[in-house]
């Protein structure tokens, strides 16, 4: 954090960029690390001293006990999962109790997993391949105002409100879907059981955090899943249903933008996706699945195998561009430590012409096939560098290469997952 009063960390891809890794890094010196978007389709994973933690709603500054961490009213939120989560980071003698919610965050119930499932199944040959988590119909929700927030819950009429919800859903499951209903009381009280176990630890979020901010305390944002996930400017259907960029975050904590100081996008030092859509660099072959080894590329909260590609600089300068980006920290690095070749995307071609922009339509960008450049590995373990003028030369090349392509800084680099492995440039410190 040093020099900034905030810091924003977003993914620059389609997700699983190691957020986590760096939320947790940087986390080390903010007073505040908040969620401002997304909900448990997130999987954040951090290695501190050889033990490894997941975290998929809770925030990543949740192994510092001096930060204050906040569900911020952006996200969508289950709660059985936060309990769920709580309880496995206290039994790894986490320190939870300084574990915040907003009370204006959408509450996530088994009838929005449920019909997320149920939407899956009927999309047939056009399945988004979403994590099955209830994120786009609770947002769906939300947008459409049948949503249920946490402050409902401290309100008299919680019941009917919940019932109407309720109502509504199950005639959809049964009658739109011809599934078995839900039954109302399991569904409810599982609500209200996990909401008591939480309602001590819900505040306004917005509230908090421009006191904190006005107050000179560092606050970190951390951002779920990748700006190529967005739900405007991603690669849309294949999305998730929020906003993921840096630009969301005002509104996703209920703060003023003016109060954000540096948005740092994170970069694998190549590309992965999960689920549906086209992604123009993807690789097959015994080469991919040395990369998907060496990154151990296998979703941490699905376990679904990540399809693995080259850096594509055409989707990473439309993510700085769209994502409101500042700086680059790139991830992953020492995975390509024994590809004798790294290929770079500088360009498309779409139907014989060259292009360097993100085409809108999905039937375009699907057609859209890359233009390497080729620039030679290092073929060294450089898991144990601790600086930029330690790594080997053609590593340097490559960082710089990506700089000078994006015209960006990189704040750092990381060369394993535990915290240790993480270098800052501090080039880029300004
Ligand atoms: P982190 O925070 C990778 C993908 C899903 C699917 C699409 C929509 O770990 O980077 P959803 O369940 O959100 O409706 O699914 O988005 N997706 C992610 N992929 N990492 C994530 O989060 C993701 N969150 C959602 O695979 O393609
Ligand atoms: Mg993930």
């Amino acid at each position: 954090m040093n020099k900034y009063k905030t810091m924003v960390i977003v993914g620059t891809q389609w997700g699983d960029e190691g957020k986590g890794k760096i939320t947790d890094y940087f986390a080390q010196k903010a007073d505040l690390v908040v969620r401002f978007a997304g909900g448990d389709n997130a999987g954040h994973v951090i290695w501190n001293n050889g033990v490894r933690h997941k975290v998929t709603i809770v925030p990543s500054g949740i192994l510092n006990p001096n930060v204050m961490n906040i569900i911020g009213n952006g996200t969508v939120i289950n709660l059985e999962k936060v309990n769920a989560e709580i309880k496995i980071l206290r039994d790894d003698s986490i320190d939870t109790s300084n574990l915040w919610i907003s009370d204006r965050a959408h509450v996530i119930f088994e009838f929005n997993t449920l019909l997320d499932k149920l939407q899956e199944d009927a999309r047939k040959e056009r399945k988004i391949g979403t994590t099955g988590r209830g994120i786009g119909p609770t947002y769906s929700d939300k947008a459409n105002r049948f949503g249920i927030r946490i402050c409902d819950f401290f309100e008299k009429n919680f019941e009917e409100l919940f019932r109407e919800a309720f109502n509504y859903h199950n005639e959809l499951i049964t009658k739109i879907y011809n599934h078995k209903p839900l039954n109302f009381n399991e569904v409810y009280i599982n609500a209200i059981n996990n909401f008591e176990l939480l309602k001590n630890n819900i505040l306004d979020c917005g509230y908090i955090i421009d006191k904190a901010i006005r107050d000179n305390k560092k606050v970190l944002f951390e951002g779920a899943q990748g700006v190529l996930l967005d739900i405007d400017h991603g690669t849309y259907p294949f999305v998730t249903s929020s906003n993921t960029s840096g630009n969301n975050v005002s509104l996703g904590v209920g703060i003023h933008k003016k109060l954000i100081s540096k948005v740092v996008g994170i970069t694998k030092a190549y590309n992965t996706r999960v689920g549906a859509g086209a992604m123009p660099t993807e690789i097959t072959g015994e080469k991919a699945e040395i990369i998907r080894k060496n990154g151990n590329e296998y979703g941490s909260n699905t376990g679904r195998p990540r399809r693995v590609g080259w850096l594509d600089i055409v989707a990473l300068k439309y993510a700085i561009r769209t994502g409101g980006i500042d700086k680059l920290f790139i991830t992953l690095l020492d995975v390509l430590d024994d590809q004798e070749i790294i290929k770079i995307c500088s360009s498309y071609i779409l139907d014989g012409k060259k292009i360097d922009y993100l085409p809108a339509s999905n039937t375009q960008f699907t057609k859209c096939e890359p233009v390497f450049e080729e620039m030679k590995g290092w073929m060294t373990d450089i898991s144990n560098v601790k600086s930029f003028d330690d790594l080997p030369e053609n590593a340097k090349i490559y960082l710089n290469k990506i700089s000078e392509l994006c015209k960006v800084d990189i704040l750092g680099f990381s060369v394993g997952s535990d915290r240790k492995q993480t270098v800052l440039n501090k080039k880029g410190f300004d």
